[in-house]
């Protein structure tokens, strides 16, 4: 075994998924507190100070006081190495969110106690599934009123299609919120709201017999959480670890971040539940993270740092081995042997370079513009491909037009250099040529992106003109189907992506069903596998 065992065991590499204002930026700093990586709350993504701590590397982010792109954290906690894989908050979300989940082995999901499942929840919670990577449910906001408890699951239940085993249970919410009660242990670990912003809160339990005599909660509390239990305990399916990595069952937990109430509870059976690195599939095979030799794929790249250089960040997932700066690696779709120069880690608030990294951990290295999304960079006597990321379904589409058509070549070139690093989807009408394409992408802020990057980097101003389409459908089947004979609907329109294959773009959701149902045979696929 390699010598390393231990540093690939101890990492826990997970992304939270949220709807905005969750409490998903809360949660992450009380978390950085409790491992020692910062010292105050409010410096992870200071929105009232407008500080941008791990990406402030464009004057758009800046100006709409949102991040654009997808950071890393990394931090200790009781012996684990976590990297928390952060995913844009707001509601202008990116393909990156997307792809950020192909690089965690577990996922977090921050439900608003008042809200439930909200849209951008549902959108990631549908990777993590195709991913069946674990799901644990952390159900937020307690301190402010919130929804029937049996209600929150339920829609978990129904809306996800996850089964929920909840390992604590709120005593009531808002301004009547006692405290959560631990199945396991039967004690209440009673809400103070003292812990705000504290290095560590402190908690204390309770047995549940004790609380009315403690003046901890009154009798009419204490005997609706004891109806509770008994009907959750009656109706609830049983913990089953084997579910819970195959993402058939969510932990729930409840808590409030705001207070540090039950993070740390959560935190610590979460850690414990968790995966470490697993294998990951390479032409068909699994390699072992522990025992095979470095291996790494590309799942973002980020470009322009520097607004003067077009440099570009390329951020890779370790899956195998150790990294030690300097190595030389091989770039597999390149055919190449390489150094990564460069190697960066995110530490809370600062990025430092690496000496070295092992599986589980995620590195970002300067790209001279020979890496794509997917790639494989292995050891030098290897040679093999991770499994491709897939496309993922643009939900805005606009027609794009050159103003200058002098400056065709840079349009060319630009447009697809930013496709190229995934932030734009580029596609053609069928019989179109270059001068006016179409682009699609996942959240509306990236047409902004675009528009910027074109003139400020390759000095060419563009038209945007908003398409009505809203789905995309890939064909699966696209060597069976005649695509010139597709029965479609009046708000369908055929176009190609880059790689000539197929497409459908459908103004409404029930058009997609339609064309399904008029067309015999033929598949259509949300997500496209490369
Ligand atoms: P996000 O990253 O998921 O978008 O959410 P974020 O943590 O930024 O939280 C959104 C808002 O909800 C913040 O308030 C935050 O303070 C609040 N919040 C988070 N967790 C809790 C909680 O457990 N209880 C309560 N009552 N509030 C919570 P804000 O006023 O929008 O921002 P800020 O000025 O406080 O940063």
């Amino acid at each position: 075994m390699a010598d390393y065992t231990k540093e690939i065991e101890r990492r826990r590499t997970f992304a939270i998924i949220s709807h905005p204002d969750a409490g998903k930026t809360t949660l992450t700093e009380k978390f950085l507190l409790y491992g020692g990586a910062i010292n105050q709350a409010g410096s992870v993504k200071g929105k009232a100070t407008a500080r941008h701590a791990v990406s402030d590397w464009m004057e758009i982010e800046k100006e709409r006081g949102i991040s654009v792109t997808s950071s890393v954290l990394q931090f200790h906690y009781e012996g684990y190495c976590i990297n928390i894989l952060d995913t844009p908050g707001h509601q202008d979300f990116s393909e990156d969110t997307y792809r950020t989940l192909m690089a965690a082995d577990s996922a977090v999901m921050v439900i608003d106690a008042s809200k439930g499942v909200e849209a951008q929840t549902r959108k990631l919670f549908k990777v993590c599934v195709m991913r069946h990577i674990p799901i644990f449910t952390f159900i937020n906001k307690m301190d402010r009123d919130a929804r029937d408890t049996f209600d929150l699951l339920d829609e978990i239940e129904k809306e996800l299609g996850i089964a929920t085993y909840p390992v604590n249970w709120p005593i009531g919410s808002g301004k009547k919120f006692r405290g959560i009660y631990n199945r396991e242990s039967n004690q209440v670990m009673t809400f103070s709201d003292t812990q705000k912003g504290t290095h560590e809160g402190q908690e204390e339990n309770v047995d549940a017999d004790k609380l009315v005599e403690r003046s901890l909660a009154d009798q009419e509390q204490v005997d609706t959480l004891g109806d509770e239990i008994e009907l959750l305990d009656g109706a609830s399916v049983s913990f089953d670890q084997d579910l819970v990595d195959k993402g058939e069952l969510t932990p729930v937990f409840f808590g409030s971040a705001l207070t540090n109430f039950g993070v740390l509870t959560f935190l610590e059976h979460f850690l414990k539940m968790t995966t470490s690195p697993l294998p990951r599939v390479a032409d068909g095979k699994e390699i072992d993270p522990v025992n095979a030799d470095f291996s790494a794929f590309v799942f973002k790249i980020q470009a322009n740092m520097n607004k003067n250089h077009r440099d570009r960040i390329a951020f890779m997932r370790i899956c195998s081995g150790k990294f030690d700066a300097g190595m030389e690696v091989y770039h597999v779709q390149g055919g190449k042997k390489l150094r990564l120069s460069q190697p960066q880690q995110m530490m809370a608030d600062s990025r430092h370079v690496v000496q070295e990294a092992y599986a589980g951990d995620i590195i970002g290295v300067f790209d001279p513009g020979i890496f794509s999304i997917g790639d494989t960079v292995c050891a030098t006597g290897d040679n093999f491909q991770y499994e491709g990321i897939p496309t993922f379904a643009p939900e805005h589409f606009a027609r794009v037009s050159l103003i200058d058509t002098m400056k065709r070549k840079q349009f060319v070139k630009g447009i697809n250099q930013i496709a190229q690093e995934g932030a734009i989807q580029i596609f053609q009408e069928l019989k179109g040529g270059m001068e006016e394409i179409i682009v699609g992408v996942v959240g509306v802020l990236q047409f902004d992106v675009l528009k910027y990057r074109l003139t400020n980097e390759y000095n060419v101003e563009i038209r945007l003109e908003t398409l009505p389409y809203e789905y995309i459908r890939w064909i699966e089947n696209k060597d069976e189907v005649e695509v010139d004979k597709i029965v479609g609907t009046s708000d369908m329109k055929t176009v190609m992506d880059l790689k000539e294959r197929p497409l459908l773009l459908f103004a409404n959701s029930w058009s997609v069903g339609m064309v399904q149902e008029r067309n015999e045979g033929l598949r259509l696929a949300e997500f496209s596998k490369n």
